[in-house]
């Protein structure tokens, strides 16, 4: 695995790779890894000749009173564990290498980017899609892997990669989850074991939700009540949007269908965690 720290050596290493007819698949993460994270380079790796991750805490993404001093930084542990799944590249450039001085240039898809997590986190989508559109600019990945878990994500990269025109397959990889149903999450490590259990409620929200889709009901916001409603058991745990929308727009839907998005994002103390599922009649 080549580990490459500057733009110049990603930028090459990936040339290098596409020249020798390589299919490149690429996951682009944060770091501090999990099974969550795994999973995508697992998905890569069977549908690509060759892999690259990026480990990047981005700070654009951040808000002013969000994590970013705080945000895990594992590296060693997470070169190990990627270079046992056998990738070719690691890219682990510093804030100042991404965005040296004079930047301000900004990619924002509009209207989406104000969306669930986006009404929530303003200009938090604006620093994702800058930072995936610089960072498809070095690598041209032919496929890049994203997680379901960050639904609004998903929608925000695959109408910024259409509308750019970028020669990118985008796939989503479904969450993986803890035993217990927890999605995991870098965050997921800020919870002290009351919350840990609080925690679970996000989850069970979205079962209830899913209950109650397969025994008929389809009027949104008779599901999106029982969400919350259910959400409310847990009184140390504060709701920030309980939402059932297209996963495409991301627009609230009035009649739940196949395919609808059921997001719920939530305070347990102050992390802030997220998850969600698509609802499906089979
Ligand atoms: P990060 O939170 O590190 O997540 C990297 C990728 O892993 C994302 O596509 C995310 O959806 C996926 N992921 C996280 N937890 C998952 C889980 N439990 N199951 C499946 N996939 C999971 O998302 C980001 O980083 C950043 O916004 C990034 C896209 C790297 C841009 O900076």
């Amino acid at each position: 695995m080549k580990i490459c720290r500057s733009i110049e050596e990603m930028r090459a290493a990936c040339l290098d790779l596409r020249k020798a007819g390589k299919r490149l698949g690429f996951v682009p993460t944060m770091g501090a890894l999990h099974d969550g994270h795994l999973s995508l380079v697992r998905a890569a790796k069977n549908s690509c000749d060759a892999v690259a991750v990026s480990i990047f805490v981005n700070p654009t993404q951040f808000g002013a009173n969000e994590d970013l001093a705080e945000y895990p930084r594992t590296f060693d542990r997470d070169r190990e564990m990627v270079e046992k799944e056998g990738i070719a590249l690691l890219f682990a450039p510093s804030a100042k290498e991404m965005y040296p001085p004079g930047g301000t240039t900004w990619v924002t898809v509009e209207g989406l980017s104000e969306k669930l997590d986006g009404r929530s986190r303003p200009g938090h989508f604006r620093g994702v899609t800058t930072i995936i559109a610089k960072l498809f600019h070095i690598i041209e990945p032919d496929v890049a892997f994203f997680g379901q878990k960050d639904a609004a994500q998903v929608a925000v990269i695959r109408r910024m990669a259409r509308n750019l025109n970028f020669a990118v397959e985008i796939v989503a990889c479904p969450i993986v989850r803890e035993p217990d149903g927890l999605a995991m999450s870098s965050r997921n490590r800020y919870l002290n074991p009351a919350q840990r259990k609080q925690a679970l409620i996000l989850h069970r929200s979205l079962m209830r939700v899913r209950e109650l889709w397969k025994a008929g009901e389809r009027n949104a916001a008779q599901l999106a009540a029982t969400g919350k409603a259910e959400i409310k058991k847990e009184s140390r745990v504060r709701l920030d949007y309980f939402e059932i929308v297209d996963p495409d727009t991301l627009d609230a839907v009035v009649t739940a269908s196949d395919g609808t998005l059921v997001a719920v994002a939530a305070y347990v103390g102050s992390t802030r965690l997220i998850d969600n599922i698509l609802l499906q009649s089979t």
